[in-house]
């Protein structure tokens, strides 16, 4: 279907335009792709909706540069909905995406079948010697796991895959790791643990998910 009146208002890392169409604002990736999860098409444009995608919601508020060349090492995968979109933006790259469970699986395979730059791997992100043989050393380290141990997970993939300088995000779901204390307390000891290893670069709240934070590190 055509769409007329569509405008790009801001253009927020390659790949990824901020649209609007008649009266309201679109989170988008410009994509050769049809759609991979029922999203809405606008042309050449496929509908990021941040409610859907963390990492949607995350670059709305805070925008990072990724490179289109980049390699990335993606935890917690499951059907492909942000990996898809990340497909999108690293066009001269690679994701080597790592999910656990059958089901979502399946989907992310249909994904991976029509996009070269996606590498289903279906792992454990807590056991990486089951898949450090395969994955090389990446640009950009991306996990979404909503696990207790979650940093745990984050900082051995880290330290096996992750170049020197290369960039990290981690999405941390508070409720998932404990659910007896209040969030911030929760965020307080993530961000204490990761500064251990790693140079933070900035952490905010996630607007479209409850109890969520972002962190933004730096592996110096
Ligand atoms: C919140 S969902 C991920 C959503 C996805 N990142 C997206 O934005 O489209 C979390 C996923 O992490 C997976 N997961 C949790 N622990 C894992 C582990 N240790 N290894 C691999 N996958 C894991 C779950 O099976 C689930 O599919």
């Amino acid at each position: 279907m055509a769409h007329t009146g569509i405008n790009v208002i801001e253009k927020i890392t390659h790949n990824v335009y901020l649209l609007n169409i008649g009266d309201r604002n679109v989170l988008t990736t410009k994509s050769r792709y049809s759609p991979h999860y029922g999203e809405r098409k606008f042309g050449e444009y496929r509908e990021w909706m941040p409610s859907r995608s963390k990492l949607a919601s995350m670059l709305l508020n805070y925008r990072i540069d990724i490179k289109p060349e980049w390699k990335c090492l993606y935890l917690g995968a499951a059907s492909g909905t942000t990996v898809s979109h990340l497909s999108d933006i690293l066009d001269r790259g690679v994701i080597y995406a790592v999910e656990y469970a059958a089901k979502p699986f399946t989907k992310l395979i249909e994904l991976a079948e029509e996009r070269k730059n996606v590498i289903p791997l279906l792992k454990d992100a807590s056991k990486v010697e089951y898949y450090s043989g395969i994955v090389e050393k990446v640009d950009f380290l991306y996990q979404d796991v909503s696990q207790r141990n979650q940093v745990e997970i984050f900082l051995k993939n880290i330290e096996f895959f992750l170049k020197r300088k290369g960039e990290a995000v981690v999405m941390v779901k508070a409720r998932s790791i404990d659910s007896t204390v209040e969030p911030e307390k929760v965020y307080r000891d993530v961000i204490k643990q990761l500064e251990k290893e790693l140079k933070i670069l900035k952490y905010d709240v996630l607007k479209h998910h409850r109890d969520h934070i972002f962190v933004h590190c730096l592996n110096i």
